[in-house]
C-alpha cells in the first residue's frame, strides 16, 4: 500500500549585515567567520515535502519547473541526511515556490533550505528544536541556518557540526529596519556562492577580513541592540566592502558589480551625508540592498527608482522564524 507523510513550511530569505564568505569545512559548511543578518518579511519560499513509499527517487519541482540535475542532487544529498536522522528510507516529492520573481537576482537558497529543513524533518517524524533545525539548514546552504530563527540573527561560526548554528539576537519588532533591494540586473550570476567561498582563501585579504570579524560583529550587534543607525551604517558598509575586496582579489577574481551598482552606492552615501538614515550592503551579485528606517522608506524607494539602471525595488521589513504552514 502507498504510504505518504507530508509537511509544508515557509521561510524568509535574509540579508547579511556581517557577511559569511569562506569555509573552514566546505562539506559541513562550517564558516571561516561568524555572521549577522535580518530575515526579509515580504519574500518567502514555501516548500512541501511528501515521503512516498512508491517513489523510486527524489523528485523536485522548483517554481513549477523541473530544475537541473545538480539542484536535484543537492536536495537528495540533504534529504539523505534527514532520512539518516529519522531512520526512514522513503524517497520524497519536494515542491518549492518563491513569492519573489525567479531570476530577480535574490538568492533563494537561504529561504529554500530553511523551509526544506522544517518540512523534511517534520514529515519524517522528527521534532527538532531551533538549534538543531538551524544546524540542519546549514548543511543545505550556509546562510539558510540564519533563516531559521526570527528577526535579527547571529550565526556563531563554531568549530564543528554541533557548535555552528544561528540564534535570534532580537525579535522582528525590535527595530523597523527596511531593506529596499535595488534590482540592477536579473541575470543569473556566473559564479555561484559555493565556488566563491572556495576562492576566498586565494585572496591575500581574506585572513585580515576574517581576523577582524569579532570586532565587526561586536559593533554591529551593539548598533542593532541600541538602534544606533549611524554606527550600524558605518560597520555594515565596511563589512560589505571588505567582502567585495576579497572577491575582487581572489584568483580567479570575482567582480559582481555593474555600473548601476556603483551609482546606487554613491547615491546612498550622499543621502546619508545629507542626513537620511540609509546605507548599502551587497551580496554575491550586482543588486544593492539599501537599508533604511521605516519612516524614510517611501522617499528612499522613490529616489532609488530614479537612478538609471535600477529596474525595480523590492521592500521588506524584519521577518519571522521558519514556520509550518497551517493550511
Ligand atoms: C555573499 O549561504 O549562499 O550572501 O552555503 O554555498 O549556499 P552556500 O553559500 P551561501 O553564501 C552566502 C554568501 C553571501 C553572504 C551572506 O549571506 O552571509
Amino acid at each position: 500500500m502507498n504510504q505518504i507523510a507530508s509537511a509544508t513550511a515557509i521561510a524568509n530569505p535574509n540579508i547579511a549585515f556581517i557577511k559569511y564568505w569562506g569555509d573552514k569545512d566546505p562539506m559541513l559548511r562550517i564558516p571561516a567567520n561568524g555572521s549577522l543578518s535580518m530575515n526579509l518579511s515580504n519574500l518567502q519560499s514555501r516548500t512541501t515535502v511528501s515521503y512516498d513509499s512508491t517513489l523510486e527517487r527524489d523528485e523536485l519541482i522548483l517554481d513549477r519547473k523541473v530544475p537541473d540535475d545538480l539542484a536535484v542532487e543537492r536536495v537528495t544529498r540533504f534529504l539523505d541526511h534527514v532520512r539518516h536522522l529519522a531512520g526512514i528510507s522513503y524517497y520524497a516529492r519536494v515542491e518549492s515556490e518563491n513569492n519573489f520573481p525567479t531570476g530577480s537576482g535574490i538568492a533563494s537558497s537561504a529561504s529554500a533550505f530553511a523551509a526544506l529543513s522544517l518540512a523534511a524533518s517534520k514529515a519524517a517524524g522528527l521534532q527538532l528544536d531551533e538549534r538543531s533545525l538551524s544546524r540542519l539548514a546549514r548543511r543545505g546552504s550556509g546562510s539558510a541556518c540564519r533563516s531559521v530563527p526570527a528577526g535579527f540573527v547571529e550565526w556563531q561560526s563554531g568549530e564543528d557540526d554541533d557548535s555552528s548554528y544561528a540564534f535570534s539576537l532580537a525579535a522582528p519588532e525590535h527595530w523597523q529596519l527596511y531593506d529596499c533591494i535595488a534590482i540592477v540586473s536579473q541575470e543569473h550570476k556566473k559564479t555561484g556562492s559555493r565556488e566563491g567561498h572556495a576562492l576566498a582563501e586565494t585572496s591575500l585579504l581574506q585572513n585580515a577580513r576574517v581576523g577582524d570579524t569579532t570586532r565587526r560583529l561586536d559593533l554591529c550587534r551593539q548598533a542593532i541592540l541600541n538602534r544606533d543607525f549611524q554606527a550600524f551604517a558605518e560597520i555594515v558598509e565596511l563589512d560589505s566592502n571588505l567582502m567585495h575586496a576579497v572577491m575582487m582579489t581572489s584568483q580567479p577574481r570575482l567582480f559582481y558589480w555593474q555600473p548601476a551598482t556603483l551609482a546606487v552606492m554613491r547615491a546612498v552615501v550622499d543621502w546619508r551625508r545629507n542626513g537620511i538614515p540609509v546605507c548599502f550592503t551587497i551580496d554575491a551579485g550586482p543588486n544593492v540592498h539599501v537599508i533604511t528606517l521605516a519612516d524614510h522608506s517611501s522617499r528612499v524607494i522613490a529616489d532609488l527608482i530614479q537612478i538609471p539602471g535600477v529596474s525595480k525595488v523590492l521592500v521588506s521589513g524584519p521577518g519571522k522564524a521558519v514556520r509550518l504552514s497551517v493550511e
